[in-house]
């Protein structure tokens, strides 16, 4: 197995500040919780928080998060988007001027980490995932990796769950997850997936704090497996069945219904009929 070390991770990494710190552990109860302490005693921007095992991993909706030691990367990193040289900070998208902070911010930013994820999963692999929103990153409609965002005052933490190298799940995710090798065949190195996704995560962060959500809603477009389908999405209780057409600029998925009405949605679950 593969041992993830720090410095090996940070030789040659070449980021401008993603993984300037990085923390690993061999078992934590969340890499969140650590990144939330390491946040209270002033982490810069881009500290990473790994670790082999998580025993209270945790996904959206305080589901639990299955994290078996060694197989996969789990992951947080602290980000502070307002705390940043930069007038437009990180703002919802072009021509809002209502910044990050609401729901809708992390929806953005939860979906702007899955389009990085996904694109880091394909440079690696060659595997063509695709980002079900809005945060999931799908190979052959099973769930591959998952982004958990958390506002803590100002700052955020992104949560990258990616099954990397599991050759099975438990029976109760046998259905809904997978993991890169049962897809490629092929052992997957963690080392090199890690280092991609600090760099996509930088460059998607970069591109979202100076030209807004457009340009990663363009890239989207491009790898979403719900845009075009029929979908159910879920929300405390009320379900709408419809047409996912499109990801407007505070991240909602719009979905239109039979009377032809578009619905926005902001929060929730989406599953493919
Ligand atoms: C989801 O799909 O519901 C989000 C899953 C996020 C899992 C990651 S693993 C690293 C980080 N620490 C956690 O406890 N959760 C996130």
């Amino acid at each position: 197995m593969e041992e993830i070390s720090s410095a090996e991770l940070k030789a040659s990494l070449g980021t401008k500040f993603v993984g300037n710190e990085i923390f690993v552990f061999q078992n934590v109860s969340s890499t969140q919780d650590v990144a939330r302490e390491l946040l209270r005693q002033g982490a810069l921007e881009g500290t990473v928080v790994l670790a082999e095992t998580q025993s209270g991993g945790r996904g959206r909706f305080g589901r639990n998060w299955f994290s078996p030691s060694g197989v996969g990367i789990w992951a947080s990193v602290i980000l502070h988007p307002k705390f940043q040289n930069s007038a437009n900070s990180l703002r919802r998208g072009i021509g809002s001027d209502k910044p990050i902070g609401a729901g809708a911010g992390l929806t953005v930013v939860s979906l702007t980490s899955s389009v990085a994820i996904a694109n880091a999963i394909r440079r690696v692999t060659g595997l063509r995932s695709f980002v079900k929103w809005p945060n999931d990153v799908m190979l052959h409609q099973k769930k591959v990796a998952g982004i958990l965002v958390e506002m803590v005052g100002e700052s955020i933490i992104v949560g990258v769950g990616i099954n990397v190298n599991q050759e099975q799940f438990p029976e109760f995710l046998r259905d809904s997850a997978t993991s890169l090798m049962m897809e490629s065949g092929n052992e997957v190195s963690r080392i090199s997936l890690i280092r991609e996704a600090l760099h996509q995560l930088e460059y998607y962060y970069i591109l979202l704090k100076e030209k807004g959500f457009s340009p990663v809603i363009e890239k989207m477009r491009d790898i979403s497996s719900v845009l075009g389908r029929q979908v159910i999405a879920s929300f405390n209780g009320k379900k709408i069945i419809g047409q996912a057409v499109d990801v407007d600029i505070d991240g909602a998925l719009l979905i239109r219904i039979d009377s032809g009405f578009q619905v926005r949605v902001l929060a929730g679950n989406v599953s493919i009929l």
